[in-house]
This record gives C-alpha cells, structure tokens and sequence, in this order.
C-alpha cells in the first residue's frame, strides 16, 4: 500500500475519533485544507505523527480543545474588507434602526475583531443601546481571546486605515485603550457582545437575527455542506433580515431566490418578505 493511501486511512480515523468520541464532524470539510491542518496537529499535540493523536484523542478529552482551535484557522482582522462594513452602515444599519431591539449573530467569529468591528458600526450610528451581538465559533481559545478583547499594538495602524475606509467618523483610537504594546477595546463595546460556542455543523440555529454575518468560513467547507449551513443562516433571519457573507463566498443560485441583492460585492442580501 503506498504510503499516501496509509495517510488517507489515519486521516479517516481521526475524523471518525473526533466525530464519534467528540461530537465534532469535520467530515464536510474541503479535504485539501483540512489535511493541510491536520498535518499541524502533530507539532501542536507535542506528538510525532497523526497516528499518534488518534489514541490519545480518544482517552485524553482534554486534548481537544487545542485539537480543535488547531483545526480551525482564526486569522481575522478588525474591518476586514472595509467596503463590506461601509455597505452595511450606508445599506443596513438604517433600516436596522426602525427595529427597538436588533439581534446580530456573527457565526465563525474568531478572535472577535470582525464582532468589535460591527459593534462599532452600531455605536457610530447611535443603535449601540439596542444591539444584542451574538458571536459564536468552534474554537474555545479563539472565544477566550475575543471575550478578552485585548490585541496587539502593532495592528492598530492597519486597522485605523481599514476603519476609515469603513466610513468610520470618528478614530479608531476612541475605542480603546492603549498599554504594554496591546489595546483593549472599551467596555461598552465589550457589553453589547455575547461570544459563544457554537458548531455551525452540528448545531441548530442560534438565535432570530435581524443580520447574520457569516465570512472566511464556509470557504473551508465542501458544497453539500456549505449549502446546509446556509440553510441554518437564512433559517435565524427575521422576514427582512439582512445575510452578510463577504467578499470571497456567495448564496448559490437556488437559496438567492428568496433573497435580494443589497450589494453585489460584499455578497450582502436580504431576506424576501414573501415566506419562504
Ligand atoms: C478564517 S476565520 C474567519 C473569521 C472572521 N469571520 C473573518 O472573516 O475575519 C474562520 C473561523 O471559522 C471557525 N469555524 C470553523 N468551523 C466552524 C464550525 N463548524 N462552526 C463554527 N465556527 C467554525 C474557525 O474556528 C475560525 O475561527
């Protein structure tokens, strides 16, 4: 047997260990990521091969939250893709604003910035006192360090030019707190956001949202997969509720029927008004 089918075959066990030990099922995933990743493992388990991990994952639970934030791929920024947050504060943002009490929920957070991000769109457009954000991911130490809130100086020039570009009236610096090379975001923002762990492949639907913000996630999935989890997104919209999912993924053909268009580039829709 050649050596890449005996890695196919470890590959499969372990899925199966996280699936049925775990309650984890990566097995919608696109495959040549996930074996990128799960090449990582070893190094970050302190184990000499794949085939060593499987054992210990299936006796050792407590390995699996560091399993699963090595899985996961957390890179993240504040206003990524600043033109998809200047389309929600000139496009949603004011029609949010007629609800008394607006729900967000951005699935796939990571270690919060995009939700920070959001928070500040809705203090800046004075909803901040009405808005629930509900920010749910996977991996445990990404949400521990999102509930922090605590990030690297070294970004801040970066993410006060993306927060410009955002449309940002005031300065980036206004939310946060500078010491020791870090910032801290300010508490009221902090206050208005509920980080959560949540397994967009397992779970149900997290809560009846007025916008979904769901970006750089379903891009790691395969297409029968990426195609049930936006059925969950779209099921926790509210009638008009808006779905966000940025630059690089797009509702396909058939679920962007029931959906219009609010900005072609940030593949930004909103849900009919008809019932689905
Ligand atoms: C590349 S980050 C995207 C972060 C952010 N949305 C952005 O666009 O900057 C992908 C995130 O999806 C999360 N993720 C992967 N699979 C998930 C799942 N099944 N349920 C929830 N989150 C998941 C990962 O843990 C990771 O934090």
């Amino acid at each position: 047997m050649r050596k890449a089918e005996i890695e196919a075959i470890e590959i499969d066990l372990l899925l199966e260990v996280l699936a049925r030990r775990h309650g984890y099922d990566f097995t919608g995933y696109a495959r040549a990521s996930l074996k990128r990743r799960i090449a990582a493992l070893p190094d970050a388990l302190g184990c000499a091969s794949v085939a060593e991990i499987i054992p210990k994952l299936l006796y050792q639970p407590e390995l699996l939250p560091q399993a699963l934030s090595t899985l996961a791929v957390s890179v993240t920024e504040m206003f990524r893709d600043p033109e998809v947050f200047l389309a929600l504060r000139q496009h949603v943002l004011p029609l949010l604003a007629s609800y008394p009490r607006i729900n967000v929920w951005h699935a796939g957070c990571a270690t919060g910035e995009e939700a920070y991000s959001l928070a500040i769109l809705f203090a800046e457009e004075g909803l901040l006192p009405r808005v629930q954000i509900y920010a749910t991911d996977i991996s445990d130490a990404a949400l521990a360090q999102a509930e922090e809130g605590v990030y690297a100086d070294r970004w801040l020039d970066d993410y006060a030019r993306n927060y410009q570009k955002a449309g940002g009236t005031g300065s980036f610096a206004d939310y946060t707190a500078r010491g020791y090379g870090f910032f801290k975001i300010n508490d009221a923002l902090k206050s208005k956001i509920l980080f959560v762990h949540h397994n967009l492949v397992s779970d149900a639907a997290f809560c009846e949202a007025h916008l979904v913000m769901c970006r750089n996630v379903l891009i790691y999935f395969n297409r029968e997969l990426q195609e049930r989890v936006l059925t969950l997104l779209s099921g926790s919209l509210v009638r008009g509720g808006y779905l966000c999912l940025g630059p690089r993924e797009e509702l396909p053909l058939a679920a962007a029927r029931r959906f219009k268009t609010v900005d072609a580039a940030a593949h930004l829709y909103r849900l009919g008004e008809a019932p689905p």
